[in-house]
């Protein structure tokens, strides 16, 4: 395992009883370690034709905000209802308990842009596949997904498009 690796931290019992919960503010918060990630996620995209990086709120700005200054893109956010000023699209997810929405904005992309996804981590998967279906209405074209972590237990891969090149970093 790579150095940097052991700076994702186990929080047990978070944000509930039962949960370990992947830190990777410790990792963040590292110079070097960061730096490692974003290389790490950035690889397999390098010489690939990117107009954009999507990045989901919150971890995925992070991630994403860093990897498109990597990879030469733009950067868009998809995010939680209410945030974003424009005229927006919107998709409906499912959560353990309920659901949730993520938004984009509908001009911040020309017609057959080219895009990468962003997100910290795929646990069900549901997040994920949200923003894809998003990025579609959109208009976007779809090269491909890049998440930090995978919780492979969770089975998000499951229900996920293999023609969308899906490429985990750490998997757990
Ligand atoms: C977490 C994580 C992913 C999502 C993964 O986000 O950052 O976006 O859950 O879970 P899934 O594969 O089961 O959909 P969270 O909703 O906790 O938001 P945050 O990044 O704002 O903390």
């Amino acid at each position: 395992m790579p150095d940097w690796q052991t700076l994702i931290r186990d929080v047990r019992d978070f944000p509930r009883p039962g949960v370990t919960f992947k830190d990777i503010t410790p990792l963040l918060a590292d110079a070097d370690g960061y730096a490692a990630a974003i290389d790490a996620m950035a690889a397999p995209w390098r010489g690939v034709a990117l107009d954009a990086v999507l990045g989901i709120e919150a971890r995925g700005f992070i991630l994403g905000a860093a990897l498109a200054r990597a990879l030469g893109t733009g950067f868009v956010p998809i995010r939680k209802p209410g945030k974003l000023p424009g005229r927006t699209h919107a998709q409906a997810y499912a959560l353990e308990y309920g659901s949730d929405r993520l938004e984009i904005h509908a001009d911040d992309l020309p017609p057959g842009a080219r895009v990468l996804i962003v997100d910290d981590v795929l646990a069900t998967g549901g997040t994920l596949r949200a923003a894809l279906a998003l990025a579609r209405r959109q208009g976007a074209l779809v090269v491909g997904a890049a998440v930090l972590l995978e919780i492979a237990a969770l089975g998000g891969r499951a229900d996920w498009d293999d023609a969308v090149a899906l490429e985990v970093t750490v998997g757990y």
